[in-house]
């Protein structure tokens, strides 16, 4: 079966540089009002270890189709229940916009084309829909079901392309989901320990998969160097040291600040992930980065990721 004709123009929509304009003014006011970090975390949904805005979208979504079928099958008290559900969706596609938008504004310039569209067809949803309801408040039942179901077709064409932007774009995949796959099993040799920079991030390669490698004395910690954002390289990331426990050097004088985990920034969107456990400490990342554990015999140093295989 062959893909049909109007999936080819989504395709297109990809390269539609016209839209790069509207998209970087847009970026820079979603950056510039979306603020603080902890803020922009929680609506990435870091905490919640995969994207925020596609659970969100389930209320308007779910409270709009079911006001439709009520239109379509009025019974007894059905157009107040169809009023209800258009208002739930109405106010609660606001907070989904909200975090689509800080999603949005994290993206390669190709979702962010994509992107642009859906958002407008899901603004002519709410327009449609608030406009169904007020006509409903008046009494004007007819034109406020004609109004609501426009507001069906706008937010079902949005969400093909925000089905186009999750799938075939992969935006808010984890991208580095395939490495337990394609490494081997068991312990990697890499090489000799003291080839590794010290205190320094480096790239090697490993049983054909990019790691990451952080080298302090003895102790190395390796991630997968492919950001699990979107694929970025992270060896090309800004390292954090991190900083010792209090007293773990012997001279910590009491109420010193806590010891920090060292962590890189990724060098494209910024995600910071924890060096000795791959944990997202900042997104867009929601996906923690493969951590591999290592051992070093006769100065030889070798890796294993747990789940390989
Ligand atoms: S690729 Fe986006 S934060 Fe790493």
């Amino acid at each position: 079966m062959r893909e049909l004709s109007f999936v080819k123009i989504i395709t297109r929509l990809e390269n539609a540089e016209v839209l790069d304009s509207v998209v970087t003014r847009a970026q820079a006011v979603v950056k510039k009002v979306v603020q603080p970090q902890g803020l922009r975390d929680l609506l990435h949904g870091v905490p919640f270890g995969h994207p925020l805005h596609p659970v969100e979208v389930q209320v308007p979504i779910g409270a709009w189709l079911s006001a439709g079928i009520l239109d379509a099958l009025p019974m007894h008290g059905s157009g107040k229940a169809a009023q209800a559900l258009i208002g739930v969706g109405v106010l609660s596609a606001a907070p989904a916009a909200v975090s689509g938008w800080t999603d949005w504004s994290e993206l390669h310039e190709q979702q962010m084309r994509v992107g642009l569209v859906h958002a407008a067809g899901n603004a002519a949803a709410v327009l449609l829909y608030s406009a169904s309801f007020v006509q409903r408040v008046r009494g004007r039942q007819a034109s406020g079901k004609v109004l609501a179901y426009l507001g069906l077709a706008a937010v079902s064409g949005a969400g093909f392309l925000g089905g186009h932007l999750a799938y075939r774009q992969a935006a808010g995949a984890n991208h580095a989901e395939d490495v337990p796959h394609v490494f081997p099993p068991g312990w990697q040799e890499v090489g000799d320990l003291d080839d590794l920079a010290d205190g320094a991030l480096e790239r090697r390669i490993v049983a054909e998969q990019p790691l990451l490698f952080f080298r302090r004395g003895d102790e190395v910690n390796v991630l997968s160097d492919v950001c699990s954002h979107l694929s970025a390289p992270l060896h090309e990331g800004e390292l954090d040291p991190g900083s010792p426990a209090p007293g773990s050097l012997g001279t910590g004088p009491l109420g010193e600040a806590p010891g920090s985990d060292p962590c890189v920034t990724c060098p494209w969107h910024g995600s910071v992930f924890s060096l000795t456990s791959g944990e997202v400490v900042h997104g867009p990342a929601t996906s923690p980065q493969p951590r591999f554990e290592t051992r070093v015999e006769h100065g030889r140093l070798s890796v294993l990721l747990p789940g390989a295989g």
